[in-house]
């Protein structure tokens, strides 16, 4: 029998009742059947130092041990001045180092985010997938959960309650589970010597924005 699928969730604000921890709590009641979520906290991360990054403390390496024991990343993130919290942008970095030991290198990954304002996140989650494209993690594109007007879909214990807000991030966990599954297992319809990786992970001509493809017209 296959094992359970495992997500590793990361909340990108460290604040006591965050709404966005509130989310990826919720989010472990969403999942579908056979996949958990285990959460990760970034308390006690201290700041990352290019001079460290060879001997990282204690809690990166668990971190990175986390990450690479995960099928899959959820990144439920706030919007600090229109980008992510710093202290999410760290442990990525942390994550990332030294060059050539990237923890998340190939992992598939969704991304929500939940602001007090009404497009809030919109902005954090585009800078995070930009982020990923060096890391060379897989965000899943739709839906997009960007949960704005947080304080009105939550209950004064701080839980989740809105029902679409619900649904959005089943769907999202459902295609995280999905696109991870395409990752992990290549076609066998098609002949081995015939198959094209389903994600470039060098850079090619193709992949590249040099501006050949745009120059050429194509
Ligand atoms: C914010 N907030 C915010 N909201 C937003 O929609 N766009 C933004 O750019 C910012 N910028 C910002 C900067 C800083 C430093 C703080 C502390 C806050 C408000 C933010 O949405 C609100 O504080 C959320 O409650 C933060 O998420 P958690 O901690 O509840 O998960």
């Amino acid at each position: 029998m296959n094992r359970e699928t495992r997500i590793l969730g990361i909340s990108g604000s460290l604040r006591q009742q965050s709404y966005n921890t509130a989310v990826l709590r919720a989010a472990v009641d969403l999942v579908p059947e056979g996949v958990t979520i285990e959460t990760f906290e970034l308390d006690g991360i201290p700041p990352f130092n290019q001079d460290e990054e060879r001997n990282p403390p204690a809690r990166v390496l668990e971190l990175k041990r986390r990450v690479r024991e995960a099928d899959a990343i959820l990144f439920v993130t706030p919007e600090y001045n229109y980008s992510v919290p710093g202290v999410l942008k760290n442990a990525i970095d942390w994550g990332s180092r030294p060059y050539g030991d990237n923890a998340w290198d190939g992992k598939p990954a969704a991304i929500m985010g939940a602001s007090i304002g009404t497009i809030g996140t919109a902005r954090a989650q585009y800078h995070l997938r930009q982020i990923c494209v060096f890391l060379n993690v897989f965000p899943v594109n739709q839906p997009e959960v960007i949960i704005g007007n947080a304080a009105q879909r939550f209950d004064a214990e701080g839980d989740l309650t809105d029902e679409t807000t619900k649904n959005y991030m089943r769907q999202l966990l459902e295609n995280l589970v999905e696109l991870m599954r395409r990752i992990q297992q290549p076609s066998t319809s098609v002949p081995i010597s015939d198959r094209r990786p389903l994600f470039a992970t060098s850079t090619t001509s193709e992949t590249t924005h040099t501006g050949i493809g745009y120059q050429n017209g194509k």
